[in-house]
């Protein structure tokens, strides 16, 4: 199955936008797809060239939207389809791209089709999600709706007791209500989704990221349903959308690109070892020094060689369900933090605000199915006028309270301040755009695992040596000899093969 990568995604960076927290151009408190119109220029001067946004469809918004209840339109709170469309445009104006966030899981209760699941009298959708044959009978092991209506069954949920399943079948059925991938019901589910998806590659979208894509076929341990009908997808992409890019929530690049996904993301669940990096007790980007990246890395390797030349992995800043980046390093250690993340192959990915090290906001009671999320979810900070230059409404309205302390960073003190975290970030991506070794295809090979973490970038013609040091002790290490291109924050000395390198810093040879 081929699956080429596509050339627009091969040096992405890109942005991911809770669109409920990003600029609200209509005074109502929430964000809109307008505003991230309005913004597109502050992205690409950032230097993102791709944005990523958390879903913007109609929904009751039990779980900020990842409940769908229609598809192909957007929520009206964030405007129409014609601004999605608009989006677009102004998107590929400027060479950008944009991915939508599609949920093939579930769909909100109140989705049409679940509504006529519902029903006793059999219809075109009774097998759109799974269910079991009588109420009396619960599916094991995934939580279910049942009592609501009159048809005799339990339905089986994702994620949120709300969250429907969505039907694409058993990998070996061993029930008689549970149903093989390759039964009519299950069938007919793919087809509507890659009919959502088409419905948008028609009308400019670059492609998507997929919620939870390793969950789809149900009792499949080892994923080999799942994969089998994400490469069903991958046929159907080649043929008529060749250049949509499609990124995973899976947490596991070997399945994931396998399936003919472009990328995958190292994520806080599943086997990655991504929180040892910055979510853990002692984080190994922690100043203490005390962390310990070496899983990590071991686990990164292995996906690396399994999905080496043919995928992407991204590991992102953070996202809509972590804690953020701000809540455990501060400082210097997020410069040195973002030397790592932009210096890394595959593609990647800044959380709205973490370029400004936006906090996460303590305390919070839940809004729309966040909980604990709710706190890396708040509005953006743009500048100091009313609500951060976020919104035009009355503070009570904002969708989620924002951080009230005094000195809570904004865009516009970023800008002007030249050793700000936001003005490293952009040149350090400037940095990777010029170097063709850091870029998302280029090799890497760990040289040294610990303190400091030292791998070496090459490409036809290049070879970078990146030295990471988090820990507040000056260290000294032997690497390849050559010229010191770019520092992190206090950077070090090169004398012939030896490096001292400062606290806290980092240091890229050009060998
Ligand atoms: C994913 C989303 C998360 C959502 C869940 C259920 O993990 O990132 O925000 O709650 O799926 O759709």
């Amino acid at each position: 199955m081929e699956r080429k990568i596509p050339e627009w995604l091969k040096n992405a960076v890109f942005y991911e936008i809770y669109p409920q927290s990003f600029l609200d151009t209509d005074g109502d408190g929430i964000g809109n797809i307008n505003g991230i119109t309005q913004k597109l220029d502050y992205i690409k001067g950032l230097g993102c060239t791709a944005i990523w946004i958390n879903p913007c469809f109609e929904s009751p918004f039990g779980d900020a939207g990842y409940d769908v209840s229609d598809y192909k339109k957007v929520a009206e709170r964030y405007g129409t389809n014609e601004d999605l469309k608009n989006l677009f445009d102004e998107a590929h104006k400027r060479d950008m791209h944009i991915l939508l966030d599609l949920v093939p899981g579930h769909t909100s209760v109140e989705h049409k089709w679940f509504k006529e699941s519902l029903k006793a009298e059999r219809n075109e959708f009774t097998d759109r999600y799974v269910w079991t044959d009588s109420i009396w009978c619960e599916p094991s092991g995934m939580g279910c709706i049942r009592g609501i209506s009159d048809r005799d069954g339990s339905c089986a949920v994702n994620f949120f007791s709300h969250q429907p399943a969505l039907n694409y079948g058993f990998y070996k059925p061993t029930e008689s209500w549970q149903q093989s991938m390759d039964d009519e019901g299950p069938k007919a589910t793919l087809e509507a989704m890659k009919d959502v998806m088409r419905f948008w590659l028609k009308m400019g979208c670059d492609g998507f990221r997929v919620d939870m894509a390793g969950s789809l076929v149900k009792h499949d341990e080892e994923s080999k349903g799942t994969i089998r009908l994400w490469q069903n997808v991958r046929e159907f992409l080649n043929e008529e959308f060749p250049d949509a890019a499609m990124v995973s929530e899976w947490g596991e690049p070997d399945k994931s690109i396998a399936g003919g996904f472009h990328m995958d993301f190292l994520l806080h669940f599943g086997p990655s070892h991504y929180n040892d990096l910055f979510r853990c007790e002692e984080p190994y980007f922690s100043s203490r020094g005390k962390g310990d990246i070496s899983q990590f890395v071991e686990k990164y390797i292995e996906n690396y060689e399994k999905s080496d030349k043919k995928g992407l992995i991204c590991i992102p800043s953070g996202n809509h369900d972590m804690d953020r980046l701000a809540r455990s390093i501060k400082g210097d250690e997020l410069k040195v933090a973002f030397a790592f993340l932009l210096s890394m192959p595959g593609a990647p990915f800044i959380y709205y605000g973490d370029e400004i090290g936006m906090n996460y906001v303590e305390n919070l009671t839940s809004v729309e199915g966040g909980y604990g999320r709710t706190g890396s979810r708040s509005p953006m900070q743009w500048d100091d006028t009313q609500n951060a230059g976020f919104s035009s409404a009355e503070k009570e309205k904002l969708y989620i309270p924002q951080d009230s302390s005094p000195d809570r960073p904004t865009v516009s003190d970023q800008m002007s301040d030249e050793n700000s975290l936001y003005n490293f970030i952009k040149s350090m991506i400037d940095f990777r755009m010029k170097n063709p070794a850091l870029q998302s295809c280029g090799e890497i090979e760990f040289k040294n695992i610990g303190y400091p973490l030292v791998f070496e970038r090459t490409t036809e013609g290049q070879k970078i040596t990146v030295v990471i040091n988090p820990s507040a002790d000056a260290k000294e290490i032997e690497v390849s000899a050559g010229k010191v291109v770019f520092t992190v924050c206090k950077g070090g000395s090169l004398d012939g093969n030896i490096l001292k390198i400062n606290g806290t810093s980092a240091v890229f040879i050009e060998n």
